[in-house]
């Protein structure tokens, strides 16, 4: 062999070999994630540790939910500290005789879900219901052998058997049986089912806004067995929703509690993330809750999905820069500036809800009657149910800013207007009081 030959000779034996360990790689590597599946013991698999050999990644990634570091934009972020009764004081007011009026923090990683739910003061008393968004074992244990009947049972003797990684974990998402995407929550199922739509025949794009749709998004508790319903028959709006609550749809249930100032019959509105994203632009340019909140990672040379669901912005190249062109800094200005909006007009607007509940109040002092004010009443009602869809959904705008800054403009006039019919009643003479916010 001349100098040549032996040069193409090791060119050649040097392909060989790295083809040889790309071909043997591959074969070594599961072809799908069912398979590994398989080194997870079936009758742990509602825990979320179980996981952690079969698929290091993902679990890896998953853990860092415990992370706590705050939001680059100073909203939303992951400290149980952070109040919303603190920085909203008009809060206090609105939710008056309610239990979100003793507790009302900002939400944090999915791996507090438990720990959070059991230290909550707005526990005690509650029935099964409850435990519906907190992991699938409502649905895996209790569903599969008896229906929604764990729902009216008290919440102490539903949570004692669940053990604590066994709260919102794998099974949340994946069915343990397979690891496919999932949506477990039957009260998600049942709504879709309702508009002639089949959770098992929607496209995998559809599935990965769903996942989390069915946790985050607005419900309520029947009054006749306490199962989770979840009111989109007249529209994913927050105007839509309130036509369902006053259509009589929501048979024996009324209202969430009796303010204890005006005597209004109120609606508690929650986290209504999915139905604020599903109509916004990203959602019209098929871009879901993970494309943002769950981006693709890599980590020697594998690509795989990120499980920690928290702010994108501590992520933005992997989050946003696969789509936008823009710097992390001018993207993370844009979300804030949208933020800083929402945030101004939101407090605005549960301000003058305050002083409508107020206002009612100093007209029942001046001699006004129930009957003479049901109207007056009602606008609250429906002014508190716009301002709350937003306080409560998680985006603080940026999810669907117009469709957000809408419906703080309804709450707004509602308000006002509410303002006005009290204070006709009592032909103008209310002092409508100072409330010191
Ligand atoms: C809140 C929902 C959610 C939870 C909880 C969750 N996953 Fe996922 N998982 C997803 C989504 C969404 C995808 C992307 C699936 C797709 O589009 O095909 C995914 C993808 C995966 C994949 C496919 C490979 C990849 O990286 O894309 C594996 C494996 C996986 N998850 C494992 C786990 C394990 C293990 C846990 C528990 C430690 C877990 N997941 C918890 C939602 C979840
Ligand atoms: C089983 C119900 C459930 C599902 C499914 C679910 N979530 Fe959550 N999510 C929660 C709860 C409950 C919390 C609040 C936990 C706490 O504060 O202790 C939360 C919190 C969050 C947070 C706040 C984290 C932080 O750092 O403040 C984000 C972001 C989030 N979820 C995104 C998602 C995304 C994206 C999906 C879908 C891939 C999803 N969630 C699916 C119930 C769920
Ligand atoms: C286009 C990207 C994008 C999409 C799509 C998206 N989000 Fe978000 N989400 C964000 C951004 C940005 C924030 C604000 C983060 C910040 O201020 O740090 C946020 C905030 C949140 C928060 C509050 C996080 C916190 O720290 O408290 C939750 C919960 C959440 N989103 C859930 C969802 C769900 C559920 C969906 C789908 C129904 C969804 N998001 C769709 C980008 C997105
Ligand atoms: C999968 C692609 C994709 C991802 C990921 C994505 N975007 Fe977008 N974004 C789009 C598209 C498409 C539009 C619509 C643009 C248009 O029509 O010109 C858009 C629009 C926007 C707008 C204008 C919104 C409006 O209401 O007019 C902002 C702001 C934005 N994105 C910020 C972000 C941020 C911040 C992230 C990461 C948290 C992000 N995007 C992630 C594709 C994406």
């Amino acid at each position: 062999m001349n100098k040549l030959q032996k040069i193409l000779v090791g060119i050649v034996a040097v392909c060989l070999l790295f083809f040889g360990f790309i071909v043997f790689r591959i074969a070594a590597a599961p072809k799908d994630d069912s398979v590994r599946l398989a080194k997870v013991p079936p009758e742990e698999r509602l825990g979320t540790h179980a996981y952690r050999d079969a698929y290091p990644l993902q679990y890896n990634s998953y853990m860092k939910n415990n992370d706590l570091s705050p939001s680059p934009t100073g909203y939303g972020g992951a400290q149980a500290e952070n109040s919303h009764l603190v920085e909203q004081p008009e809060m206090l007011e609105n939710f008056k005789g309610y239990k979100f009026a003793i507790q009302y923090d900002d939400d944090r990683g999915h791996t507090y879900a438990g720990v959070d739910f059991k230290n909550s003061k707005r526990l005690p008393g509650q029935k099964g219901s409850c435990i519906t968004c907190k992991g699938s074992y409502m649905y895996d244990v209790y569903f599969k052998e008896s229906g929604w009947a764990y729902a009216a049972k008290p919440i102490d003797e539903i949570m004692a058997p669940i053990k604590d990684d066994e709260w919102i974990g794998c099974s949340s998402c994946h069915d343990p049986d397979t690891m496919a995407l999932r949506v477990y929550q039957q009260s998600l199922v049942e709504a879709l089912a309702r508009k002639g739509i089949d959770i098992k025949e929607v496209s995998h794009n559809d599935m990965r806004g769903y996942v989390c749709g069915q946790c985050h998004s607005e419900y309520y508790f029947a009054k006749e067995d306490g199962r989770v319903v979840t009111p989109w028959d007249n529209g994913l709006t927050a105007e839509g929703q309130y036509q369902y609550y006053q259509s009589g749809k929501a048979g024996g249930f009324q209202y969430d509690w009796i303010h204890a100032d005006s005597k209004a019959p109120m609606l508690k509105a929650q986290h209504p993330d999915y139905e604020t994203w599903q109509d916004s632009v990203h959602a019209d340019a098929g871009v879901t809750c993970v494309d943002c909140h769950m981006p693709y990672m890599r980590e020697n040379g594998r690509k795989y999905t990120s499980h920690w669901m928290t702010s994108p912005l501590k992520t933005v190249e992997a989050s946003c820069q696969k789509c936008h062109t823009e710097s992390a800094e001018t993207l993370t200005a844009r979300v804030k500036t949208i933020h800083d909006n929402t945030f101004r007009i939101q407090r605005i607007a549960g301000q003058t809800v305050a002083k409508a509940h107020l206002t009612v109040r100093a007209a029942m002092e001046a001699g006004a009657t129930d009957e003479q004010l049901a109207a007056a009443r009602e606008q609250l009602r429906e002014a508190q149910w716009y301002w709350d869809w937003v306080a409560a959904e998680n985006g603080m705008g940026f999810h669907n800013p117009d469709k957000i800054l809408r419906t703080l403009g309804l709450a707004v006039d509602k308000a006002h207007q509410a303002i006005e019919t009290a204070n006709a009643v009592v032909k103008g003479k209310l002092e409508i009081p100072a409330m010191g916010f």
